[in-house]
């Protein structure tokens, strides 16, 4: 994909003195007393910020946060927090300016944070008003909110059509890149894993991805629908009977160009759902109808494991069984440590993704993991995201 880099900008010496306006995705978790429960947003939005910094350039920078209601300010959605740890990580202090879209008085080194976005009125619709006011504050808009790349927004999409530069900033063009890399020109074999509690949720990922893998590993819910599409008794396992239909063709249109969907061999059942429920090990055939499955057995695992080890590429979003609970974790675990020790390129994303990643210690052992959570999902459904799309039509001068 043919866009043009904030970092090549930099490195040409173009952003001195610069009005350079971030859009970065500082959306992050916060408990019941609005302290930050997840800063990783926050420092994955750093290095584009001192980039700009070390430039010598006017730096602004806005996220949303929630889903305030425009035209209101309100503190459970302000951005005050961020502000506080963005200036305890940048070791600076970093202003938060509750009015901007009229006008922001700055000077080159100065950096401020903006405060949410989605406060002004037109920002959800991409009113082209409000993205013209915001196109007026910069020189050069950078785009760095990969989680926010599929929303077309005033500050993700508006102000990229009316600014003099547009580009992406180095962690949306490192989602990009590796994006490309698993999915637009892959090393050979591809597997994905596709996993979580409902079919219907990922049905979309589904057909996309079975017309581009060799390997789609299904887990959790969405195995259990597959399992009954192969006649195999699944007990009072959650699953989706109405989607049996899909999840056959699924698997007959792989077989059909010699791919496949392995289907589980052995499972880990319990009678109740539970952290504490009493696990059995069997047969797939072997599910009794007061039996729910939650995880995979170690036969699938191993199997799965030695396919995973001879991958060129692995894309992962979701844990294969309910790894919170001890019991059931260990195929999750299984999976997750052939997918570390695997040369293959390895892209995961999703919460419950980068939740197991962290509980087994593996972080630095996945070649990457996405910031986004429904931007990720869209890219795997084969859609193009808005970012994608305006970035590149201002890179070919559209
Ligand atoms: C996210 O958390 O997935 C992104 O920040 C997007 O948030 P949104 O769904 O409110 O647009």
């Amino acid at each position: 994909m043919n866009f043009l880099r904030f970092t090549d900008l930099c490195q040409k010496g173009l952003v001195k003195n610069k009005r350079v306006f971030i859009r970065a995705d500082l959306n992050v978790p916060q408990d019941d007393n609005g302290s930050i429960t997840d800063d990783t947003r926050i420092k994955a939005s750093l290095p584009c910020i001192q980039m700009a910094l070390d430039a010598g350039a006017v730096v602004m920078v806005t996220s949303h946060l929630g889903r305030p209601k425009e035209g209101l300010w309100s503190e459970a959605d302000s951005l005050l927090p961020v502000a506080t740890r963005m200036s305890e990580l940048l070791h600076r202090p970093v202003p938060l300016l509750k009015d901007w879209i009229n006008g922001v008085s700055l000077q080159s080194g100065q950096l401020a944070l903006l405060e949410n976005c989605r406060f002004n009125s037109g920002e959800k619709a991409n009113d082209p008003s409000l993205s013209k006011k915001m196109a007026a504050l910069c020189d050069i808009f950078v785009h760095d909110a990969f989680g926010t790349a599929h929303r077309a927004e005033c500050s993700t999409y508006g102000i990229a059509q009316y600014v003099n530069t547009a580009c992406a900033g180095p962690l949306l063009s490192a989602e990009i890149e590796a994006i490309t890399k698993a999915l637009s020109a892959p090393k050979r074999p591809l597997a994905a894993i596709v996993a979580g509690s409902k079919v219907s949720t990922k049905l979309t990922i589904l057909k996309s991805l079975s017309t581009k893998v060799d390997q789609l590993i299904v887990g959790g819910g969405i195995a259990n629908t597959f399992m009954l599409a192969s006649g195999l008794p699944i007990g009072k396992s959650l699953c989706e009977p109405d989607l049996v239909e899909d999840a056959k063709r699924v698997i007959e249109e792989m077989r059909a160009r010699g791919a496949e969907v392995p289907i589980p061999s052995d499972v880990v059942v319990s009678t109740s759902f539970a952290p504490d429920a009493i696990a059995t090990t069997k047969s797939s055939k072997d599910v009794k109808s007061d039996e729910l499955i939650l995880d995979i057995g170690p036969q699938s695992t191993a199997h799965l494991a030695a396919q995973l080890l001879k991958a060129g590429t692995i894309v992962w979003n979701g844990p294969v069984g309910v790894f919170e609970f001890e019991a059931f974790s260990h195929g999750t675990q299984g999976v997750a440590q052939a997918i570390a020790q695997s040369t293959a390129f390895s892209l995961a994303g999703g919460g419950d993704t980068l939740a197991a990643i962290a509980k087994y210690g593996l972080t630095d052992q996945i070649d990457y993991i996405s910031t986004g959570g429904g931007a990720f999902l869209e890219v795997l459904e084969g859609k193009t995201l808005p970012a994608f799309e305006i970035l590149a039509k201002r890179a070919t001068g559209l």
